[in-house]
C-alpha cells in the first residue's frame, strides 16, 4: 500500500509531466502537415540565421535539465510554446462558450493559421478570418515605430517578414488539410481590409501577431470602435516583449493607449513563450 506521501508524489509527477508536455500542444505541432512544416521551417531558419548577428541571441539553456538549445531547437521550442497557447486559447473559448469567430492579424508564413485550424477542427462551428498584406510589414510611418530598436535595426523594415506565400496557396493548404474549418482570407493593409469583415461579426479570439505599434493600434481600434469583441473574448499579443520590453514601444504601448482611450475592462491572462501576452476582454 503506497503511503500518502508516495501517492501525492506520483500525482505531482503526473501533473508536472502533463503540464510540460500537454498532448494537445504536441499534436498541434505534429499534425501541422509535414509539407507546410518543412517549407515554413526552412524559411524561418534562414531568416533567423540572417538576424543572428544583429540580435545576438545566445544559445538557450533549459534551467530544468541544463540542455542547451541551438537555433533550430530553440525555434522549435518557441513554436511549441506558442502552439500550446493558441491551442489552449481555442479550448478556452470553446469550454466557456464565448460567442464569435477567430481573427488573426499577421498570417506571415501561415504556420499559426495552421495551428489554429488544427485546434479548431473539433471546436464548435466558428469562422476564421485571416488578415495580412502578404507583402510583409509596411514601411513604418508612425514616430513610435520609427524610434523602435526593431525598426531602426531594419529587422522590421518595410517588406520584411514576407514568406512569399500567396493567399491562394494558404487557402488551398488549409482547406486541404483541415476541410472542416471555415476560413476567409483578407489580403491587404489592415486599415483597408478590416472593414471587409461582414457587419455584425463578433470576435471570440484575436491573435495579434503584426509586430508594429501602428498595425496593432489599427487592429485594436477597429475591434473596439465597432464593438466587435464578445464579453470574455481572448486577445493574444505575440510581440509583447519585443523592443527590449520597452513599455513605450510596440504592442505594449498600443494596448495601454487603447485601455486609456476606451476605458477597457480586462483581465491579465499572463505571458506565454518568450514574447507573448494574453488578456481577457470584459467590456468597455
Ligand atoms: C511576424 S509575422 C506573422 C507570423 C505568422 N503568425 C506566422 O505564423 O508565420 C507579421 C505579419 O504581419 C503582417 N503585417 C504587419 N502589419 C500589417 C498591416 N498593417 N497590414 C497587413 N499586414 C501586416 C506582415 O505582413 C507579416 O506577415
Amino acid at each position: 500500500m503506497a503511503t500518502l506521501f508516495q501517492r501525492l508524489n506520483r500525482k505531482l509527477q503526473a501533473w508536472w509531466k502533463l503540464n510540460r508536455f500537454p498532448d494537445q500542444a504536441l499534436q498541434a505541432i505534429d499534425d501541422v502537415p509535414a509539407k507546410i512544416q518543412a517549407q515554413i521551417e526552412s524559411q524561418l531558419f534562414a531568416r533567423y540565421d540572417q538576424w543572428r548577428p544583429e540580435i545576438n541571441i545566445a544559445p538557450l539553456t533549459d534551467p530544468l535539465d541544463g540542455k542547451v538549445f541551438d537555433y533550430p531547437e530553440r525555434l522549435n521550442r518557441i513554436k511549441y510554446l506558442v502552439a500550446q497557447t493558441l491551442t489552449s486559447s481555442v479550448d478556452y473559448i470553446t469550454a466557456t462558450r464565448i460567442e464569435g469567430d477567430i481573427v488573426e492579424f499577421g498570417v506571415g508564413s501561415g504556420w499559426t493559421s495552421a495551428v489554429l485550424s488544427r485546434s479548431m477542427q473539433h471546436a464548435a462551428r466558428r469562422r476564421m478570418h485571416l488578415f495580412d498584406s502578404f507583402e510583409g510589414l509596411p514601411v513604418s510611418a508612425s514616430t513610435v515605430d520609427q524610434a523602435s530598436p526593431m525598426v531602426k535595426s531594419g529587422i522590421w523594415g518595410g517588406g520584411t517578414c514576407n514568406w512569399g506565400i500567396t493567399p491562394e496557396q494558404l487557402l488551398r493548404m488549409l482547406r486541404n488539410e483541415f476541410p472542416s474549418v471555415d476560413v476567409e482570407i483578407y489580403k491587404g493593409w489592415f486599415s483597408d481590409t478590416m472593414s471587409r469583415i461582414p457587419a455584425g461579426t463578433k470576435v471570440a479570439m484575436a491573435h495579434i501577431d503584426c509586430d508594429l505599434y501602428q498595425s496593432t493600434r489599427d487592429v485594436i481600434d477597429h475591434l473596439l470602435s465597432n464593438r466587435m469583441l464578445s464579453k470574455g473574448a481572448i486577445l493574444l499579443f505575440d510581440d509583447w516583449t519585443c523592443n527590449q520590453c520597452d513599455p513605450d514601444m510596440g504592442q505594449q504601448r498600443a494596448w495601454r493607449e487603447a485601455v486609456e482611450t476606451y476605458g477597457i475592462k480586462y483581465m491579465d491572462y499572463g505571458f506565454y513563450s518568450h514574447a507573448g501576452k494574453r488578456f481577457i476582454y470584459h467590456g468597455h
